[in-house]
């Protein structure tokens, strides 16, 4: 997508074909800062602190993490090493363990002098389908919207949406908002409630910030705000992302989506989730079986922001004794779900939904 007209993704290989580029989210929507990564360690950091973040982008890059990791290493046990420490960097996202296990597949059998050639090849395959998958759920979601449009005869489309997962959750288009942006380039009246998303604000600062830059009319909300706009008859849908969804339909996504899909429930507003297959977890059944990650309690008792002078500075909002708690997921259960938006379709929120979209996981998601 375009930041002043420039197109971008939100991870791309270095000049020297050996490293590679991301955008630093931790920075928006104050500067664009492109980092440059160079070491496995350098990729880690990169997910760990949220430079990069949002499922499927924590798995390009975990892929691109493995191949500077086979330049340093490219033994078994140099392979398995990179693994391991980027499988531990975020607990959440499956899309994560799920590039790490192409990374594998794809380099297991090769000798070690062609490990880092086929690493960033593969890291840039990923790249790509992710961006080609992202695109199709756009277009597979844009019925949704039209669907509203058409009955609200030319008044604008109110969607609620919640977290980031925009292009730059992804490596572009996104997946909550793919149908979205798809639905503005056709010319469809569209307007975005953007919740703010506390503690890290994904909303406030990265979903704005991008719908902004394309275009899209939007509007930022606290993240109360959700339950009294469905009551009123102010939000038609509401598009999330996911994070991790089991093979029956639970879906794991940023602090907060339940109670949006609570609200919603109660007043008849559908509620979807756009994802990619690269984030259902066939392994699990059941949502409470997800790992939540619980990071660090200064993300809710701080908060950043730009001074009056054009500064940006983080302040401290809580008493200084106040102990904080921070989840960063929780679980929406499948039965307050509308539908999944996918690149193969859409289908109901169930088992059998997804093991017909997906036959080839049949087997695994009955195991
Ligand atoms: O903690 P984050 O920012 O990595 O959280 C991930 C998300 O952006 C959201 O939960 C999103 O809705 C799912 S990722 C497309």
């Amino acid at each position: 997508m375009n930041i002043d007209g420039k197109p971008y993704r939100t991870i791309w290989l270095g000049e020297d074909g050996v490293s590679a580029e991301i955008i630093d989210q931790t920075k928006l929507p104050f500067a664009l800062e492109i980092v440059l990564l160079r070491t496995l360690e350098d990729a880690a950091h990169a997910i760990s602190s949220m430079q990069v973040r949002g499922a499927p982008l924590i798995g390009a890059t975990a892929a691109y993490g493995v191949a500077l990791a086979m330049r340093a290493d490219a033994s078994d046990d140099g392979l398995d090493r990179a693994c391991a420490a980027l499988a531990a960097t975020r607990p959440t996202a499956v899309n994560l363990r799920w590039a790490l296990d192409e990374m594998k597949k794809e380099l297991t059998e090769l000798p070690q002098g062609a490990r880092v050639a086929a690493a960033f090849a593969r890291a840039g395959e990923i790249c790509d389908e992710d961006v080609e998958t992202c695109r199709k759920i756009g277009e597979n979601g844009v019925g949704l919207i039209q669907a509203h449009a058409e009955r609200k005869q030319g008044e604008r489309v109110n969607i609620l949406t919640h977290c980031n997962a925009g292009w730059l959750a992804t490596v572009d288009w996104g997946t909550a908002l793919a149908p979205i942006y798809r639905a503005h380039d056709e010319g469809l009246p569209v307007h975005v409630w953007v919740d703010e998303t506390r503690p890290r604000n994904q909303g406030a600062s990265l979903t704005a910030f991008e719908l902004g830059a394309h275009g899209v009319p939007h509007t930022v909300i606290a993240d109360n705000t959700g339950g009294h706009l469905m009551q009123h008859g102010l939000v038609d849908l509401c598009i999330v992302g996911t994070d991790r969804t089991t093979a029956s339909g639970d879906v794991a996504n940023k602090i907060g989506t339940y109670l949006k899909a609570l609200a919603a429930k109660d007043n008849g507003v559908q509620f979807f989730v756009a994802l990619p297959h690269s984030t259902i977890d066939w392994s699990l059944t059941d949502g409470s079986a997800i790992p939540i990650e619980q990071r660090d309690a200064t993300e809710v008792t701080q908060m950043t922001g730009r001074l009056p002078d054009g500064s940006v500075a983080t302040v401290t909002i809580t008493p200084q004794d106040s102990p904080a708690a921070n989840y960063a997921f929780d679980v929406t259960p499948a039965r307050l779900i509308t539908g999944f938006i996918t690149e193969r379709g859409l289908t109901p929120a169930t088992a059998e939904g997804l093991r017909l979209l997906y036959p080839e996981h049949r087997e695994q998601a009955a195991a």
